[in-house]
């Protein structure tokens, strides 16, 4: 796990989703229910953009068709057979990192 830091200007605690557009990857991000949430920046049932979603709940949902996703483990709500992936966040000393999987090639040459 590579962790990285989340620069400032993304981190105003608004309930709006914004995307997070860094050199290692892009996902977004949202203050929802007193936390933190970063998740997968495309919805997988037909790509859109979860950026332009909503939070209800605990919950995100797609701007397009309306499928929703769980905040805590991505779960797609039942019927629906799909999920978004949410990644790992932590704090420390006011800095917020988010947790990147490394790939094969990173670990051997990074
Ligand atoms: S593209 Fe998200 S619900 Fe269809």
């Amino acid at each position: 796990m590579k962790w990285i830091e989340i620069p400032r200007h993304y981190l105003s605690k608004t309930s709006e989703i914004r995307l997070v557009e860094l050199p290692e990857k892009s996902f977004c991000l949202v203050w929802n229910e007193d936390q933190w949430v970063a998740f997968s920046k495309k919805c997988p049932h037909a790509g859109a953009s979860l950026e332009n979603g909503w939070c209800e709940g605990k919950e995100v949902v797609c701007p397009y068709h309306r499928h929703r996703f769980n905040l805590i483990d991505g779960r797609g709500a039942i019927g629906q057979g799909n999920y978004i992936q949410i990644y790992p966040l932590k704090e420390v000393d006011d800095i917020l990192y988010v947790g990147l999987k490394e790939n094969i090639w990173s670990r051997i040459f990074g």
